[in-house]
């Protein structure tokens, strides 16, 4: 449960600073308290305006635009209550200590956006993002505590200025995911947590009356658990604690081949992890303020699972949550879309009727597959037969009303499919309308199947074979190494990369050797992102993995994996260390 702090020594010592260059700000706009539980209530689900404000050095770095009202719009019609604004104030500072002057300019479009938000009706958190990394990481062997507590006070004091008359909708974050791997840094977290609180106190308007959403090391459940200390008792604002979850990072981050996801014990672990989190907290409001399964890297039936999962489950425990979007995972902001309807139906669905289950499709769950099968898409290669298609599902008591194809509406009869207690069955004769041994490869229809209760769920036809790559090989030298190397892509299925495995001719695995302990479909298999990456029309090695090839000196095979992960739907890529 933790004890409570007191204010320490470097809170009091900034008492003296930067109050003394303004007094506290008055508003004469009024204010309507709000618990922390209430607020904590009503954001739920939340979706977070990610690679937008935080991005650096500045908005529309990243890959958004400058947000505009139209995106709260239509997050809002889709049926999210709450905003989280990450903010990275690193990039914007226009002087240094010991008042650490923030640009009135970006401060005041922080105010703008916020405005934005809260017009829609949003209960929204800002926070302090990148920051955390920039210049307050507390765990850097060289790190000036000193010059984190002054600036990180200095930078609440005028933020919370700027923000002082908003409305109680708006409640602030002190800083994201702080670094944290030792008790010492734990300790360090809650001065940080004391140094927002006192320049909240400071700064005068609703803020002292303002819900915070307090943090633990890295926002992490666990870490919080162990090292988090509450509020002096005379701090007067409304808390809750907000941790994130990401977990199992192998999963969620395609790393080591994991794209499969959902055994009984990996289920467990999650119910677990949040159980806990509210086991140390019985008395607090709680937030998941950022989550994300996302769409990009995520196989689909995994995603939708462990989707239902953790908000269930989050649900239970009286957590609300807020997804994570960097733009790219789930809201296609130009195009007003969702790229994944079907999660945040998830997220919906439970928040409007937790008594409803979802029927969800199956995959693999077992780590030691060899191949793995997902129930959100009817597979066949090019070239074989038609056959019947039962696919396995997890029915949680509702039957199957209907099922409806996607691109002429068309309910299918009682030929085209059966259901029994554990598997749709798809009859060859309906199959036929797409799959034929001797037509071309690619996305032939969409299904969509509807339950007794709970979400529709999409079951898409591809008809696959091996994508083809424009080159097969290249030389590495260390003069080509800094540059990632983009092969340009013909999908003949889904277009994605599942998984790529790097090991060199030698046998040695090129990045974590340790992978050669795991399961077939991971062993000597890289991380997304890091290693490997795609887009429509390419599948990409890194930098980074091409400067490990050189230092091997080995040279290395790059096989791309594709979906379904079957014998034979994969390409090697050779690349031969040059001088
Ligand atoms: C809260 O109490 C502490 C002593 O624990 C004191 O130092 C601090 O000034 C008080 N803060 C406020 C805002 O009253
Ligand atoms: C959940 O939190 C709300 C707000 O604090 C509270 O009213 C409600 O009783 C809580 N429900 C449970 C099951 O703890
Ligand atoms: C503040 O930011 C604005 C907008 O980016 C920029 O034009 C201006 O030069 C900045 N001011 C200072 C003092 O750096
Ligand atoms: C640490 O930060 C303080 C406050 O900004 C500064 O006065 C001091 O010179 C810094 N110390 C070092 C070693 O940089
Ligand atoms: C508190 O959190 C720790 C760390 O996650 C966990 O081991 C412990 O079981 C939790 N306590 C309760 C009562 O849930
Ligand atoms: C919902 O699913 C759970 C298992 O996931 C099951 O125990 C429960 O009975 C189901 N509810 C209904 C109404 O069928
Ligand atoms: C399918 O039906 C829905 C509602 O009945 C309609 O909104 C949609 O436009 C139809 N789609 C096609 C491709 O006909
Ligand atoms: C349901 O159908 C599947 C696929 O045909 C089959 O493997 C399974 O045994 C069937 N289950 C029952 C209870 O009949
Ligand atoms: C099926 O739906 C997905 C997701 O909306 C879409 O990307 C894909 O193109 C659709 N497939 C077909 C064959 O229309
Ligand atoms: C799907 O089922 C829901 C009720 O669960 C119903 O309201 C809706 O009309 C159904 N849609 C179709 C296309 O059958
Ligand atoms: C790889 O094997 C070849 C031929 O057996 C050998 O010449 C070379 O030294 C080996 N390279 C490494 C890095 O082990
Ligand atoms: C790719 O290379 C591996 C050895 O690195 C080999 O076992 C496999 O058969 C090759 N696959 C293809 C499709 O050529």
């Amino acid at each position: 449960m933790g004890s409570y702090f007191h204010f320490s020594a470097a809170v009091l010592a900034l008492a003296t600073l930067s109050t003394a260059t303004a007094a506290p700000v008055q508003c004469t706009a009024s204010f309507t308290d709000i618990s922390a539980a209430d607020f904590v209530q009503c954001l739920d689900p939340g979706w977070n305006l990610g690679n937008t404000l935080e991005a650096s050095p500045d908005e529309g770095s990243w890959n958004n635009a400058k947000v505009t009202p139209p995106v709260f719009e239509l997050v809002r019609n889709s049926g999210f209550n709450g905003i989280r604004i990450p903010v990275t104030y690193a990039d914007h500072y226009v002087g240094g200590s010991p008042n650490w002057p923030i640009n009135a300019t970006w401060l005041q479009r922080v105010s703008d956006v916020v405005d934005m938000a809260t017009a829609q009706g949003f209960y929204v958190v800002t926070n302090m993002h990148h920051d955390s990394w920039k210049w307050a990481d507390v765990t850097q062997t060289d790190a000036n505590l000193t010059m984190i507590h002054e600036r990180f006070y200095a930078s609440w004091l005028q933020i919370a200025r700027t923000l002082a008359c908003k409305p109680s909708t708006l409640a602030l974050e002190p800083i994201n995911e702080p670094p944290a791997t030792t008790a010492e840094h734990g300790e360090q977290i809650n001065v940080l947590n004391q140094l927002f609180l006192k320049a909240l106190a400071d700064a005068g308007g609703h803020n002292a009356r303002r819900v915070v959403t307090l943090v633990g090391g890295g926002e992490d459940g666990a870490k919080t658990a162990q090292w988090f200390t509450r509020p002096a008792k005379n701090v007067t604002n409304p808390w809750a604690i907000q941790y994130h979850y990401y977990s199992p990072y192998n999963f969620i981050f395609s790393a080591w081949g994991k794209s499969i996801w959902g055994s009984a014990a990996e289920e467990a672990a999650l119910v677990a992890d949040l159980a806990a989190v509210r086991g140390n907290f019985t008395d607090v409001p709680l937030l998941i303020g950022e989550f994300s399964a996302s769409q990009i890297n995520c196989e689909a039936s995994a995603r939708w699972r462990y989707t239902d999962l953790l908000v269930r489950t989050a649900h239970l425990l009286n957590t609300s949550v807020m997804l994570w979007d960097n733009g790219l995972d789930n809201l296609d902001r130009p195009a007003g879309k969702w790229r994944d309807p079907t999660s945040l139906g998830l997220i919906m669905g439970i928040k409007d009727t937790p008594e409803k289950n979802n029927s969800l499709p199956v995959g693999t769950t077992d780590d030691s597959a060899k191949m793995q099968s997902s129930s959100a898409y009817i597979f066949r290669r090019v070239g074989e037969p038609t056959t019947a298609q039962a696919l396995p599902f997890e029915f949680n008591g509702n039957s199957v009303t209907s099922i409806v194809t996607g691109n002429d509406n068309k309910t299918l009869s009682s030929t085209d499919y059966a259901v029994n207690s554990s598997h749709i069955i798809f009859s060859a004769s309906f199959l036929d309308n797409y799959l034929s041994p001797n037509g071309a490869a690619g996305r032939k229809a969409n299904m969509t199947v509807n339950f007794s209760e709970g979400v529709p769920i999409p079951i898409e036809i591809v008809q696959w074979d091996t994508p083809v790559l424009a080159s097969l090989t290249s030389l590495v030298t260390s003069a080509t190494a800094t540059t990632d190397i983009s092969i340009p892509v013909t999908y003949k299925g889904l277009p994605r990369v599942a998984a790529a495995r790097m090991v060199g001719v030698n046998g040695t695995i090129l990045v974590d050797a340790w992978t050669q302990y795991l399961g077939p479909l991971q062993q000597g298999r890289a991380t997304f992102s890091n290693q490997y990456n795609f887009d429509d029309s390419h599948v990409i090695i890194t930098s980074t993995a091409l400067q490990d090839v050189l230092s091997s000196d080995e040279s290395t095979v790059v096989t791309f994996e594709f979906y379904p992960r079957v014998p034979g739907n994969a390409v090697n890529y050779t690349l031969t260390v040059g001088k």
